[in-house]
């Protein structure tokens, strides 16, 4: 098959990359789209990076398999844990969440007192304090897991009174720090994103980084001459567990019409 016809792949543990695959969606409205929601392992963010790092593989070498040109990783705790061993593993190119975020955060950030709030496992990796530094070093990043958001995003909660409650346990963390910019590392958060922007505070920025990954991805294609320009479009939905819930929650969200949700169990 050219090239240039061949589907890009997005994957998340579950619901959460369907952020950035909308963003995708609408930014690059010709491109074939697989999605796969590892919803046999939801959430990574409480396991290790060796669990982590095994998930992401398989999911990759299934979606290689389906002839993939490029492939999103649309979750931050593989961002973080797993990129590199993709990379090693591919030959094609994978695209994280993280940098674009970090750059968007940078670039909006007037007092460089930067939070971020994630998955434990994201958090604990270090991977934004990093990248933060590695632009500016004397930035201060004030990280914050809030582990009880993706399930809350899983079930459904996305405007319930439990959610605006433990987001307003969470951000009051936050206050002492005096943050002006926030970034959502976690690719289920921008779902709960009016509640967190409620509980972080009127003069603080929030950063989803789906629409700056969706950029990225454009003009990786372009740059590539990968770029689908024409054509009717196929996406496709895999989850590694119960599609039809998952198929439930997703039509509650901005990611358009994603038609049936197969399941791709890994033994
Ligand atoms: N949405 C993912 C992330 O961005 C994974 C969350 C989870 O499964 O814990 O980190």
């Amino acid at each position: 098959m050219t090239p240039s016809l061949r589907p890009i792949g997005i994957f998340d543990s579950g619901l959460g990359g369907l952020t950035v695959f909308n963003a995708v969606r609408r930014l690059l409205p010709r491109e074939n789209l697989i999605y796969f929601g590892d919803t046999a392992h939801v959430p990574y963010g409480s396991k290790s990076a060796a669990a982590v790092t095994a998930y992401s593989l398989e999911i990759a070498r299934f979606l290689r398999g389906k002839k993939i040109k490029l492939l999103i990783v649309a979750c931050n705790t593989a961002s973080a844990l797993a990129l590199d061993e993709l990379r090693k593993n591919l030959d094609i190119p994978v695209i994280g969440v993280l940098e674009p975020g970090v750059r968007r955060a940078m670039a909006v950030s007037k007092t460089r007192r930067i939070g971020v709030i994630g998955t434990e496992a994201t958090i604990k990796s270090g991977a934004y304090t990093r990248k933060i530094r590695e632009i500016e070093p004397s930035a201060k990043v004030y990280g914050l897991a809030c582990p009880l958001f993706v399930p809350l995003v899983e079930e459904g909660w996305w405007k319930h009174r439990v959610t605006r409650l433990v987001a307003s346990e969470y951000l009051n963390r936050l206050r002492p720090a005096k943050i002006d910019t926030l970034i959502l590392g976690c690719t289920h958060y921008p779902v709960i994103k009016e509640t967190i922007a409620r509980a972080a505070g009127a003069k603080v920025e929030l950063i989803d980084s789906a629409e700056t990954v969706a950029q990225e991805a454009r003009e990786l294609l372009n740059a590539r001459g990968l770029a689908r320009k024409t054509g009717k479009v196929k996406i496709k939905v895999y989850v590694s567990d119960d599609p039809a819930r998952f198929a439930l929650r997703a039509a509650n969200l901005p990611a358009g019409r994603l038609g049936s949700v197969a399941l791709k169990r890994f033994s």
